[in-house]
């Protein structure tokens, strides 16, 4: 999978993608990461990459040109364009765990970070191809929320994880939160790890861990069920 991300701040990105798994899948290729500064696609001497609203108002609106530019360039690169264009804003579809398996679907795609204060109408009308928002609260910019979305798709690829079955059970997946793990020693500080779980009864213990999930999500995402 190829990502493009556009972004005003691309340092915010280095660590996130170097860190554990996330390196592990760009060293194994199954991923790879572009990050592009919009204001690398500006042509004044003062790289302007927002302007005041039309029509007046607080804050600064991401000027069009810019993105444009960018979207284009990478579309003339690859020779594609009809590579998906994923605006990231607070009024985008609301991310869970089917649209980012949706999305893992992709094998490019671009993601435009927005400010929160927004961008040219003219990008979400005539460029993007899709817009996503993570949570009904408000980040200053889409950078984090891109973020997410690349961890929560990555980890879906094929060759990215470790043992695939971990996908199978896990919170999310199967519309139920996952059951409580426990791993040695046995008895903590006189906390005793459920007996079921020694056993070595595989059939008791896929029963046990059923109902701990069905218990769990109950009690904590009602909604879910
Ligand atoms: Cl994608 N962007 C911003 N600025 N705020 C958000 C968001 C995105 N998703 C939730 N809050």
């Amino acid at each position: 999978m190829q990502i493009f991300i556009l972004t005003l701040f691309p340092e915010m990105f280095e660590s996130p993608f170097h860190c554990g798994l996330f390196q592990k899948a760009l060293d194994k290729g199954v991923m790879k990461v572009d990050i592009r500064n919009i204001r690398d696609y500006t042509h004044d001497k003062h790289h302007t990459t927002d302007d005041a609203p039309y029509g007046g108002g607080a804050g600064m609106v991401m000027k069009p040109e810019p993105i444009f530019e960018a979207v284009e360039a990478i579309k003339t690169e690859l020779a594609d364009t009809n590579i998906p264009v994923i605006l990231m804003t607070p009024q985008g579809r609301l991310l869970n765990q089917s649209i980012a398996k949706q999305l893992a679907q992709y094998d490019k795609m671009i993601f435009i970070c927005g400010e929160y204060e927004g961008v040219d109408e003219r990008v979400r009308e005539y460029l993007v191809t899709d817009e996503i928002s993570i949570g009904d609260y408000v980040l200053s910019g889409g950078e984090l929320a891109a973020m997410v979305v690349v961890n929560t798709m990555v980890r879906l690829l094929p060759g990215f994880l470790g043992s695939p079955e971990s996908l199978i059970s896990e919170s999310h997946t199967g519309g139920l939160l996952e059951y409580p793990q426990y791993t040695r020693p046995p008895e903590f500080r006189n906390w005793a790890v459920p007996e079921i779980l020694l056993s070595g009864n595989h059939a008791q213990i896929a029963k046990w861990r059923e109902n701990q999930s069905k218990i769990r999500t109950k009690q904590r995402r009602p909604d879910m069920i």
